[in-house]
């Protein structure tokens, strides 16, 4: 990934998050995926009042990518304006690895930026095979 790419994904992932629907948590997160192509994809987290239902910032970029012919993740960019950067759920690197292979985990809260592959997150993922 380079350095433009990245600076894209930051951009596009802290739009993202200014659009979050958090009204239960007031926790805002936003996240931008690097498709194969050179796309980026970006989501945010959208809670629901039946609190289970919300969907995480990074599996609504997943999906975006999907929907839209994106095949496979090159690199994730979670952006949260927290004090140190917030790391995607277990859930959602479960998500990450179906898609990538081992792709950059970009963690940012604007000013502090982590970068790392998504084994460094979740070693073993689970797999079928
Ligand atoms: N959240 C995400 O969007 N991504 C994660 O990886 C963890 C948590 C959201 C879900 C919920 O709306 C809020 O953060 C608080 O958990």
């Amino acid at each position: 990934m380079t350095q433009e790419q990245q600076r894209r994904l930051l951009a596009a992932a802290r739009r993202a998050a200014g659009r979050a629907h958090a009204p239960y948590s007031r926790f805002r997160v936003g996240a931008a995926v690097l498709d194969e192509r050179g796309r980026v994809h970006a989501g945010c987290n959208v809670e629901n009042a039946s609190y289970g239902l919300t969907i995480c910032a990074e599996r609504v970029a997943v999906g975006r990518m999907v929907a839209t012919g994106g095949r496979r993740i090159e690199a994730v960019l979670v952006f949260c304006d927290t004090e140190t950067p917030t790391p995607p759920c277990g859930a959602c690197l479960q998500v990450i690895a179906e898609l990538g292979r081992n792709p950059w985990v970009v963690l940012s809260n604007g000013l502090k930026t982590e970068r790392g592959r998504l084994s460094d997150f979740l070693p073993r993922p689970f797999r079928a095979s």
